[in-house]
């Protein structure tokens, strides 16, 4: 037997991302429930969120999100040899998403698969990612988070309706002679499966929101700083803190225990409204769009939701 070439590091080539055209503010919402501005922006932190149109399918936007990476990466299709989907909200339990947008992108013949680790689940698959091209079992990978929450929330509930969202974002991972990729620290917590669910089709999304927030404020910040402890970097040299746009509470309540004061702190979710796998690859794509982050700077991204299942990693942003 024989190992094939081994790259010494994985990296995030480009990212990209897409959102449907259609906004939905806290006033649109609150015409048809009982809810209002004032306590979804102080509650959640949301202004305005993405709802895809009717007809607007989760492989659309994946397809999109993914092309947008692509292309920014300068690779061709035929250099990708894996295609990796992360959701939890596909319409279809077979074919899988990650299949449909390699072939619409002209990518041949990939390894296609879907990770559904809920809103850490773009974590999960960058992993694998960096994992593969390091094997040398894949020479670049396309990893998408993409999610169409929309079709999993009841409208009438506004306890969640208020909160999801639609998106999708990508990044192209290849090798690297230095890692720009740091080791995951991933985790699950299944005594709280209930917390977040989606029973099956004939059911919409349910969430016991603070169980949730009293986990995420109190027990992930040491996943973020073991997360840079592995990469062997101080929170003092982060200069973006990336984690899921899940709430702003909970999003300022970990970056404040993780004292990375000079970091550029994620907020997409004002705009954006929780997208689940999509949150991350979504911000820090949109983030580095608008010149908040700089190439070649660290980013510590950290995923956490239903399961409930968390991850973390430090990367160089592209
Ligand atoms: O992405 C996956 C991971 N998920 C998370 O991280 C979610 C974590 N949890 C949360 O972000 C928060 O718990 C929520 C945003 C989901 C809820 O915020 P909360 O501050 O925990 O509110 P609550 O559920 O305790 O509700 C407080 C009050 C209730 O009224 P009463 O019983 O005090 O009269 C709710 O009925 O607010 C009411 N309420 C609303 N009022 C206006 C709940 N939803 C709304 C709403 N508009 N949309």
């Amino acid at each position: 037997m024989r190992i094939p070439d081994i790259a010494p590091g994985g990296r995030v080539l480009a990212l990209g991302h897409y959102q449907p055209a259609n906004v939905v503010t806290n006033d649109d919402l609150a015409k048809t429930m009982d809810t209002n501005d004032e306590w979804i922006q102080s509650r959640v932190g949301i202004k305005e969120r993405r709802v895809a149109l009717e007809g607007e399918s989760l492989e659309d936007m994946a397809t999109i999100a993914g092309g947008k990476a692509l292309a920014a990466s300068g690779l061709s299709p035929d250099d990708v040899d894996l295609v990796i989907v992360a959701t939890c909200t596909l319409e279809s339990q077979i074919p899988n998403a990650s299949a449909i947008v390699a072939h619409r992108l002209g990518i041949k013949s990939p390894g296609a698969f879907d990770v559904n680790a809920a809103c850490a689940g773009f974590c999960y698959a960058l992993a694998t990612a960096s994992a593969a091209v390091r094997a040398g079992s894949a020479r670049n990978v396309l990893v998408i988070g993409a999610e169409k929450l929309s079709q999993w929330v009841d409208w009438t509930d506004r306890s969640t309706a208020v909160i999801f969202a639609d998106g999708a974002g990508a990044a192209v991972v290849g090798p690297s002679e230095t890692p720009g990729i740091g080791p995951v620290v991933w985790g699950s917590a299944g005594d709280k499966s209930d917390a977040i669910i989606i029973k099956d089709r004939a059911n919409f999304l349910h969430q016991e929101g603070q169980t949730v927030f009293r986990w995420a404020t109190t027990t992930l910040h040491p996943v973020a700083l073991e997360a840079c402890s592995r990469a062997g970097v101080d929170p003092s040299e982060l200069s973006a803190f990336v984690p899921h746009q899940a709430n702003l509470r909970i999003i300022e309540a970990i970056a404040r225990k993780l004292g990375a004061d000079q970091a550029v702190v994620a907020r997409d979710i004002v705009n954006a409204g929780n997208t689940s796998a999509a949150s991350i690859p979504l911000a820090l794509s949109r983030m580095l769009e608008r010149g908040e982050v700089r190439s070649g700077g660290l980013a510590l991204i950290l995923g956490f939701g239903a399961g409930l299942t968390y991850a973390g990693q430090v990367i160089e942003i592209p």
